[in-house]
């Protein structure tokens, strides 16, 4: 066994969990989707009946008829001496392995390849005897490619020598290594909530406690928390999505970046500016700079090529000083080796395409996102869709606090999506639901066909206290 959860950890993952009688039923399914959602990592100790129930305040015999229920479904298994252990998930198991054949997979927000890509990678195989006779371990990056990332960066504003740019293997790779070196047991870190998960993963993982600054797609960032939080924590670092921010689509304007500029400098935190989706733009216009009248040390971009052009090349970068960069190149062999050649070879193929990339993906994310809304408009209007003007997904606002209890009825029914609370930092967003648009407009007016038949079942499933009393928080 890899690790445990405690009971009052479990609790706050939990959130709002009794959203259908029989209760012991809503349980089971509250850590089912802690399960699928990878919250609850395979092999994990569950807490003991006696303790989880005390911690959600509910009899003993009800946490056992859960852990029954869950033993009988496959997703634990209970014996004498190590308790009950969450196991790996089955290939029938709805978002285990096998279950995206045929099913509609709105759980990663990733637009399809850039059209132009597979003709680029024919191209590049043709130079395949010179790229193998490089040594093949790259831990900086290609210089051609490094100078085609600072060519782009010169071009919005932000004056950028190959040296500032280290090639990693996708943004996430880069979060990771940025974790690792910056971040030590206990450290701080300010970060926007709902965020994009697994950054909060990887700094989670570096031992970091994560302070949330809330983030809405209409109203933007809330600076007076995020400056008092900035100003009590002292974070160390902040991870930050300043262009069509994931999950809620929103960007920030001039005045947000530069009081949350200006709270960082003075707390002496490091920015990372994960930059991933700021070229997902549909009608809002020219990517601003931004971020540029701080301590350049303290500002430290992360880009990809994961949205813009295929989420398969996994190539990412980052753009820091110098002497970050060093400690990075120093740090990364313990994580991985290097970035692929023939993917840095593609990468570097693409740069001089990157204004038709951007206008395809302004297209296709513009059909999706119009679809969605279209739909959901038809379909159900009683939730908040929010108007977006690039990014990859829709924060929708549910008229009732059941995000979770929607997700896993409409798995049933081959609808894969995220519950609000995995974007969440510190739980809550059961009233929150991802749609991201970047899948087709067909399977997206299917997806929101899906919900709308599910949303009136989950809804009269639920205690009607839930549904009223936190209704009235809209
Ligand atoms: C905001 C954000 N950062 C990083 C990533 C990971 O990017 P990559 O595929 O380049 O690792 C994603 C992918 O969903 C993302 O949305």
């Amino acid at each position: 066994m890899d690790s445990r959860i405690s009971a009052r950890a479990l609790s706050a993952a939990l959130g709002g969990w009794r959203t259908r009688e029989p209760a012991y039923e809503a349980l089971a399914d509250g850590i089912r989707l802690l399960c699928l959602d990878n919250r609850l990592a395979p092999r994990t100790a569950l807490p003991a009946e006696r303790e989880l129930s005390a911690a959600l305040h509910i009899s003993r015999s009800t946490v056992a008829a859960a852990y029954r229920s869950l033993r009988d479904s496959g997703h634990i298994v209970s014996t004498r001496g190590s308790g009950s252990v969450t196991l790996p998930l089955r290939r029938r198991d709805p978002g285990g392995a096998a279950s995206a054949e045929g099913a509609i997979d709105l759980q990663q927000a990733s637009p399809p390849a850039w059209p132009g890509l597979a003709g680029v990678i024919s191209e590049v195989a043709l130079s395949a005897s010179t790229l193998v006779a490089r040594t093949g371990y790259d831990v900086l990056g290609r210089i051609e490619l490094r100078e085609a990332i600072a060519r782009r960066y010169c071009d919005r504003g932000i004056p950028t020598s190959p040296s500032e740019i280290i090639v990693t293997t996708g943004a996430q790779s880069a979060i990771h290594l940025l974790a690792a070196v910056l971040l030590g047991r206990g450290d701080r870190v300010l970060i926007e909530t709902p965020t994009y998960p697994h950054a909060a993963d990887a700094l989670r993982r570096a031992d970091a406690r994560l302070v949330g600054v809330p983030v809405t797609t209409d109203d933007g960032w809330d600076l007076d928390r995020a400056e008092q939080a900035f100003a009590r924590t002292l974070p160390v670092l902040a991870y930050l999505m300043p262009d069509f921010q994931n999950p809620t689509g929103r960007s920030m304007t001039e005045q947000e970046r530069s009081v949350l500029l200006r709270a960082a400098d003075r707390a002496g935190t490091i920015l990372v500016l994960d930059e991933t989706t700021a070229d997902l733009d549909i009608d809002r216009g020219p990517l601003a700079s931004g971020f540029m009248d701080g301590d350049p040390a303290l500002v430290v971009r992360v880009g990809s090529m994961g949205k813009t052009v295929w989420g398969g090349l996994r190539v990412g970068w980052i753009r820091a000083e110098g002497d970050l960069i060093r400690r990075l190149v120093a740090s990364r062999p313990a994580q991985d080796l290097g970035t692929p050649e023939f993917e840095q070879a593609v990468a570097a193929a693409v740069f001089p395409d990157f204004a038709e990339v951007v206008a395809q993906r302004s297209h296709v994310l513009r059909e999706g996102r119009d679809a969605a809304v279209s739909s959901l408009a038809r379909a159900l209007p009683q939730w908040r869709v929010p108007r977006v003007q690039g990014g990859v997904s829709l924060w929708i606002e549910l008229d009732a606090p059941l995000s979770s209890a929607l997700v896993m009825d409409v798995r049933s029914r081959g609808l894969l999506l995220s519950a609000g609370p995995r974007f969440s930092v510190e739980g809550g967003h059961d009233r929150h639901l991802r749609i991201p648009f970047t899948a087709s407009p067909d399977d997206l007016a299917r997806a929101v066909d899906i919900l709308a038949e599910s949303w009136p079942r989950v809804r009269g499933g639920a205690p009607v206290a839930l549904v009223e009393q936190l209704d009235s928080v809209v």
